[in-house]
């Protein structure tokens, strides 16, 4: 473990902000989080076993809900702040926040959000995935293969000491390049004991600016980008989801990611 109150002194005399040390997890703590990472992994790889054109987005509701179950964990988005359901399914122009129901039937040439966040043993482990419902066109797959290339490339670029705004910078430059663009008001998050703790992880940023990352912290990172215009607005009937502002796609993948002495490690995916 690190010698938190020397590193913050360092990091203080260079006018750098530092993390709080609630921030800091203790080795009991990531174990614990990547023992629930490990199972939403499980989760996720269950959706992905299953999900094909004909079913609806309760049904995979159906499958979250029962694979958590039965590998011993609880659902995190039911009934959190409200949320109905035990997972998101954000389908094409809905850019996070879905909520499943017995009448959104996956069509050939959707693409779908699965955002699934275990608690397991009172940790928590988030990650989404997209998946391509049958035959996609050509700009569906590449924003796909995009959005998860800008978070793998944040990843590889992510390093104990390196600043928080990098994060963001290197997600919404790449995206830019290939001529989409990256949400501003959703962003990933701290997470261990409670869903979304701080800090806010944002995908979009100056180099070199932000808190500087100490070991031992446990993020997500999870770009929503966008086919078209970055701005977004919410459902004013079910307060929750939310979608693009001209009807283009979105799509959006998120690791839980410990940020150890030695390097970066996935611990939900
Ligand atoms: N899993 C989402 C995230 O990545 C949060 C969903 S909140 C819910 O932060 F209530 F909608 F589930
Ligand atoms: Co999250
Ligand atoms: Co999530």
């Amino acid at each position: 473990m690190i010698n938190y109150d020397e590193m913050v002194e360092k990091y203080k005399k260079l006018g750098i902000k530092t993390p709080t040390k609630n921030m800091i997890k203790t080795k009991e703590e990531i174990d614990g989080i990547r023992e629930a990472g490990r199972i939403n992994t499980l989760v996720l790889d269950e959706v992905a076993k299953h999900i094909k054109a004909g079913m609806t987005t309760d049904d995979i509701n159906t499958i979250v809900h029962n694979k958590t179950i039965e590998l011993g964990g609880i659902p995190a988005p039911l009934n959190y702040e409200g949320f109905p359901k035990s997972v998101c399914t954000s389908i094409n122009d809905q850019v996070c926040h879905g909520i499943p129901d017995k009448k959104t039937v996956l069509r050939d040439g959707d693409i779908i959000n699965v955002d699934c966040t275990t608690i397991y043993n009172g940790y928590y482990g988030d990650a989404s995935r997209m998946f391509l419902i049958g035959e996609c066109d050509e700009v569906s797959k590449d924003l796909v293969k995009v959005a998860k290339d800008a978070l793998d490339l944040a990843f590889s670029t992510l390093k104990p000491y390196s600043r928080l705004r990098n994060i963001g910078y290197v997600i919404e430059n790449y995206v830019k390049e290939h001529g989409y663009s990256v949400v501003h008001e959703i962003g990933g998050h701290g997470v261990g004991k409670e869903f979304h703790e701080d800090p806010f992880v944002y995908h979009y940023g100056k180099k070199d600016t932000g808190m500087v990352l100490f070991p031992g912290m446990v993020i997500t990172i999870e770009p929503m980008v966008n086919e078209g215009s970055r701005y977004v607005y919410m459902d004013a009937d079910n307060n929750w989801t939310i979608y693009t502002e001209d009807g283009g796609y979105s799509a959006q993948w998120e690791y839980t990611i410990y940020i150890g002495e030695d390097g970066c490690e996935i611990l939900s995916h």
